[in-house]
C-alpha cells in the first residue's frame, strides 16, 4: 500500500507551546496549535457558523471560537461546548527534525 503523502507546512520554531498558527493547503485552512509541545491539525472553521478558530482561544486541549464560543478538542475535531454540533477534520502530522509535515485527513 503507498504511503500517504506529507507535505512541510511549517517549522517548530514557528509555533511555540501554547500558540497556535494557520497554514493554507489548496483550498484548506488548518489550524495547528501546540499544547504542551504537541503539534495539532485541524480544520481552521468551525462547522457552527463560518469563523476561523485561529483568531479564538486555546485552551489546553480545546480551541475556542472567536464567534459564539464552542470549542473543539483539538484530538478528536469534536465539540465539546455548544453552539456547534458537528465535528471538523483533524489531520495527520509528523515532525521531522524541525519540520512540520502534514498528511492527510484522519476522516
Ligand atoms: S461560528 Fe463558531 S461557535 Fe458559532
Amino acid at each position: 500500500m503507498a504511503e500517504a503523502s506529507f507535505v512541510k507546512v511549517a517549522q517548530l520554531d514557528e509555533l511555540s507551546p501554547g500558540e497556535m498558527m494557520v497554514v493554507e493547503l489548496g483550498n484548506d485552512r488548518i489550524l495547528l496549535a501546540n499544547v504542551e509541545g504537541n503539534v495539532h491539525a485541524i480544520d481552521d472553521i468551525c462547522s457552527h457558523a463560518y469563523a476561523s478558530l485561529s483568531e479564538g482561544d486555546l485552551n489546553g486541549q480545546e480551541v475556542e471560537c472567536p464567534l459564539h464560543g464552542a470549542a473543539f478538542d483539538l484530538v478528536s475535531g469534536q465539540p465539546v461546548t455548544p453552539p456547534a454540533t458537528d465535528g471538523i477534520k483533524v489531520y495527520e502530522l509528523r515532525i521531522e527534525g524541525q519540520d512540520i509535515l502534514l498528511g492527510p485527513a484522519k476522516s
